[in-house]
């Protein structure tokens, strides 16, 4: 695994990233990270889905708004306020992945993006996977992406760093065996898993953006997913089936609980 530093360490950067934007429109992005993945274990789910590291929300409000019981956690404060006060209805709470406020075995799904390899302490990585584990029911399932230690995200990693002060720990990079292996030792059956590109390089040069992202700024791109022009899409989508190693941004991971869910009488 290696690390990627930046200029803030990971609790400082989200804290400050969230306090700059309003929360999330629900995401539409059907084809595309993290809709696509979370897609797999949310439709057909018979109880509640819990999103870890909901941040301003586009998954929770995606799936509110389609009637599913979603709960979303962040230790980010200052999120959770935005979404209550955007709506409301929405269940969030402030909480660490690694202390999860929940009952053993609450819930059917657990839709986790983002949130693992934003801790820094590899011990606190383990507990955070065994407390989802906790939190699922037998034959639930978890959805998990781990950042990928690709030749793209070490180039992501040194167009952001060069130059800077890239010194405080900013987020983990596994290779596609370690995020395997961590949640296997949880205890975890990795059921399917997929190389993908949530943001990639190219995006950053404005004119190789699909036209209607051009001028937009990065808060809605979330939205419907990063896109690049057809024909440069075309080409990722190529190289991540031939050259996922390479290409890569994450490793996503759709695991199940072992045992069977309690059917109801
Ligand atoms: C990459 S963002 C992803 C947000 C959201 N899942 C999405 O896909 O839009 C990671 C989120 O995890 C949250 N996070 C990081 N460490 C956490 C922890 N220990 N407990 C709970 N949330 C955490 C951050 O505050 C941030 O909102």
């Amino acid at each position: 695994m290696r690390k990627t530093y930046r200029e803030k360490k990971s609790p400082e950067y989200w804290n400050s990233r969230w306090n700059q934007i309003p929360v999330d429109a629900p995401a539409e992005g059907h084809n595309r990270y993290p809709l696509l993945y979370a897609n797999m274990v949310v439709p057909g789910c018979d109880g509640e889905v819990l999103e870890l590291g909901c941040g301003p929300g586009r998954l929770l409000r995606y799936y509110h708004a389609k009637g599913t019981r979603i709960v979303g956690v962040d230790n980010v404060a200052a999120v959770i306020t935005k979404l209550q006060a955007c709506d409301p209805q929405l269940r969030v709470i402030h909480a660490d992945a690694c202390r999860l406020p929940f009952e053993s075995g609450r819930f059917t799904t657990v839709l986790c993006f983002g949130v693992y390899h934003s801790l820094e302490d590899q011990d606190d990585v383990a507990v955070a996977i065994s407390e989802t584990f906790r939190v699922l029911r037998p034959g639930g399932r978890l959805c998990a992406e781990f950042r990928s230690d690709s030749l793209h995200n070490r180039m992501i990693d040194y167009y952001k760093g060069h130059g800077k002060h890239a010194t405080e720990f900013h987020k983990w990079n596994y290779r596609r065996q370690e995020g395997r292996a961590m949640l296997r030792q949880a205890g975890f059956l990795i059921e399917s898993e997929y190389a993908a590109l949530n943001m990639p390089l190219l995006y950053h040069v404005p004119f190789l953006r699909h036209p209607s992202q051009r001028r937009s700024g990065e808060h809605s791109a979330r939205i419907s997913g990063y896109r690049l022009r057809a024909w440069l899409q075309a080409l990722h989508s190529v190289g991540l089936r031939f050259l996922p190693g390479v290409l890569a941004n994450e490793y996503v991971f759709v695991c199940r609980k072992p045992g069977e869910i309690a059917q109801a009488l």
